[in-house]
Parts: C-alpha cells; sequence; structure tokens
C-alpha cells in the first residue's frame, strides 16, 4: 500500500522583526497585554514592495525541494494553501509555478485559513495513495501585514499575527507504517462570521446583518464602495473569545480522533504540532490531554500567528532542532476560521 512520505521541508520567514513594543507606536497594547493573552514576543512582518504571499512560498519551497533531493522540474502537482493571495484570482499555485519555472502541472489553491495546510496535506495524500503523483509540492504562506488594522480599534486582531511560509514535499513510499497514517477534516459553517474578512465580497449582507457600520444598502450595491474604502470596512473581524471556547474543544477533539484511528494515545506522540493559534489555546491543549513540555511544539513566541503557514514552519523548526527523527509518531492539528479543523497523524 502507497503512503505519503514527507520528503523535504522547508520554512521562510521575513527578516524584519516587529516586537510588541514596536506595535505600540500604531495602537493603544502593551508587550505585557499581547504576552499574557497570546504568548507572542515578536513577529515577522514581509517587505512592503519585495515580498509576496507566493515570493515568500517560493523560497520555503525551494528549500523543501532540495531537502527532498529533487528540481522543481520533478514536481507534479502544487496545492498553495493561503487567507492572503497576492491577487484575488488567480490564486497564488500558478505565480508559484511561473516563479519557479515548472512544468505546466495542476495547481490548486486551498482556502481554509488556519487548518489550510493539513486540508492541503490531505488532498495530496489522496492523490499520492492513488498512485496519480509521484512529488507534490505543499505549501502554506501568508502576508498578513499587508490586511491589519494597525490602530487602536482593531488591536485584539492585529497584534496576533504575522508573515512566513512553509513547504513540504510528499513523495510515496510503500515502506510498511511509515508516513501519513491518516487525515481528518471537520468544518461547521454556524460560526463562519465569528472569524472573517467580509469585505471585499460578494456577500450583500445575504447571511448576517450588521457586517458593516454604515448604511448596508452601499455595501450590498458593489463589491468595493467608496464608503467601504472611507469607513475601512474592509478588515478581518474576530471574535476572540467564540474562536477560544470552540477551540479548545475542536483540537484535542480532531487528535484523538487521528490517535483513536491509529490505536494511539497521546503518551505515544513524539510531537504534538498544533496549529500556532496562541499559545494559551496550545497551552490548555496540552494540559486536556496530559501531554509533557517535549511533548508540543511552540514557536508563535517568534513568529505570532501565520495562519496556514504556521504547521510547516513549526514542523520544520522541529525537524530543523532534531526533536522530529525517523519512526516518530507526529500530530499536526488545526482550528481557525469557518469553523474548520484537522488533524493528521504521520511516522515521521
Ligand atoms: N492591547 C491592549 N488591550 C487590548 C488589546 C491589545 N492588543 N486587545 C484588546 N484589548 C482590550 C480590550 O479592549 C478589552 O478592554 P476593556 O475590558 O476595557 O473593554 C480587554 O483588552 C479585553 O478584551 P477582550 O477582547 O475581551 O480580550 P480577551 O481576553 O478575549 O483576549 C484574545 C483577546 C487574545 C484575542 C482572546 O480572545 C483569544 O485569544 N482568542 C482566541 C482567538 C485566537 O487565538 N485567534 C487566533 C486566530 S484564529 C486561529 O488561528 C484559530
Amino acid at each position: 500500500m502507497l503512503r505519503s512520505l514527507i520528503a523535504g521541508i522547508g520554512m521562510y520567514v521575513p527578516e524584519k522583526v516587529i516586537t510588541n513594543q514596536q506595535l505600540t507606536q500604531y495602537m493603544d497594547t502593551s508587550d505585557e497585554w499581547i504576552q499574557e493573552r497570546t504568548g507572542i514576543k515578536e513577529r515577522r512582518y514581509a517587505d512592503r514592495t519585495k515580498e509576496t504571499t507566493t515570493t515568500m512560498g517560493v523560497e520555503a519551497s525551494k528549500i523543501a525541494i532540495e531537502r527532498a533531493g529533487i528540481t522543481p522540474n520533478d514536481i507534479d502537482f502544487i496545492i498553495f494553501a493561503t487567507l492572503s493571495p497576492d491577487y484575488y484570482f488567480p490564486g497564488c499555485g500558478v505565480l508559484l509555478q511561473r516563479a519557479m519555472q515548472m512544468k505546466e502541472i495542476g495547481a490548486l489553491d486551498v482556502r481554509n485559513q488556519c487548518s489550510g495546510f493539513i486540508y492541503a496535506l490531505s488532498i495530496a495524500d489522496q492523490f499520492i495513495k492513488t498512485g496519480m503523483y509521484k512529488n507534490i509540492l505543499v505549501v502554506g504562506s501568508e502576508k498578513h501585514s499587508f490586511g491589519l488594522d494597525m490602530s487602536t480599534r482593531g488591536r485584539h486582531v492585529s497584534v496576533i499575527f504575522g508573515d512566513g511560509a512553509g513547504a513540504v514535499v510528499l513523495q510515496p513510499t510503500e515502506v510498511d507504517n511509515r508516513g501519513i497514517l491518516s487525515t481528518h477534516l471537520h468544518s461547521d459553517g454556524a460560526d463562519a462570521e465569528a472569524l472573517a474578512m467580509y469585505n471585499p465580497g460578494t456577500h450583500a449582507n445575504h447571511w448576517k446583518e450588521g457586517l458593516a457600520d454604515f448604511d448596508e444598502s452601499v455595501i450590498a450595491d458593489m463589491f468595493v464602495s467608496k464608503e467601504m474604502v472611507s469607513k475601512e470596512q474592509f478588515y478581518p473581524f474576530m471574535d476572540g473569545q467564540a474562536v477560544f471556547k470552540k477551540a479548545v474543544v475542536k483540537f484535542p477533539e480532531v487528535i484523538m480522533e487521528a490517535l483513536n484511528k491509529n490505536n494511539s494515545a497521546p503518551a505515544d506522540l513524539k510531537l504534538l504540532v498544533p496549529h500556532q493559534a496562541n499559545l494559551r489555546i496550545s497551552q490548555f491543549v496540552q494540559k486536556k490531554l496530559r501531554l509533557r513540555d517535549d511533548q508540543v511544539y511552540n514557536n508563535i513566541q517568534r513568529y505570532g500567528n501565520t495562519t496556514a503557514a504556521s504547521i510547516p514552519i513549526a514542523l520544520c523548526e522541529a525537524w530543523q532542532e532534531g526533536k522530529v527523527e525517523k519512526g516518530d509518531l507526529v500530530c499536526l492539528a488545526a482550528f481557525g476560521s469557518g469553523f474548520t479543523w484537522a488533524s493528521a497523524l504521520l511516522k515521521w
């Protein structure tokens, strides 16, 4: 039976470090508030004009491809997960295909926000298991810094997010009990508006009233209106407490689903790599599953929440630090906007 193996992994974060203290230039916040609520000390912001979501994805991909011992020409499918694409359309996958001068292979963009990387990995896994592709590039990348409300109004959202990218190359293996053992994907759209960027969009206020603090007939009329721009109604919205409450239930649930499916228990895990949503969420999950500190990898302190990029960045660092070795049982888990949540259990 074919299984998908991570044959190469890479990451890229922009050079520019933004500390919590630096954010106080723009908004009324403090290092103490941010660290206490989120664990974040600093994050990276992309160069305003030289770096895009795709270019960061390219940098991470170059490393993953080299570590897999292949060339861009060997890649036969691209899956690109992001919520901050270079263009509204087309997606980043084709831009990466062009930038890396790859063959005329398929390129798929995945829009599942914080769960995007695991959704992308799961799709890639199916293609590998059926024998359709042999080298799939899975990328998660975000340039959040371009779309954040840096005023005090947006502080509870903006302090959380950072920029960066991670990538893996998946290849088939016939070695028993190695590679991706199972993936588990879920969604519940009941709270779709709890963590979302509504505008610009085609929603025309169809789903929910009160998505803008001005005459809604204006926003309903046009994809982009002058009022939307002048009132700055184009930033992400987050009901932080609703997200927190749901995340601390769904993270453990989807991790246990993966472990149960493979007759394993939390104690068997070498490493849990959770989506880096918020250090307090990770700590809650760790406690609930009774995992030791060395069984959970966190790097949100240095990068903030990089959404679709957070898992491949964390997994890459864990691997570089020797925390993941051949044969280790590793669980990836995510929860985010949608809400969507997902897990993947793998034998490294
Ligand atoms: N600096 C200083 N004060 C702030 C800031 C800030 N950056 N942001 C909000 N505050 C203030 C508020 O104005 C409020 O003040 P008030 O009491 O005078 O009205 C006070 O702090 C508390 O605000 P809350 O929004 O109630 O803060 P809360 O304790 O809920 O913490 C947080 C906010 C950190 C976002 C929390 O709800 C949380 O962690 N939620 C989970 C969301 C999350 O992790 N999202 C990540 C992205 S989604 C994902 O990846 C799954």
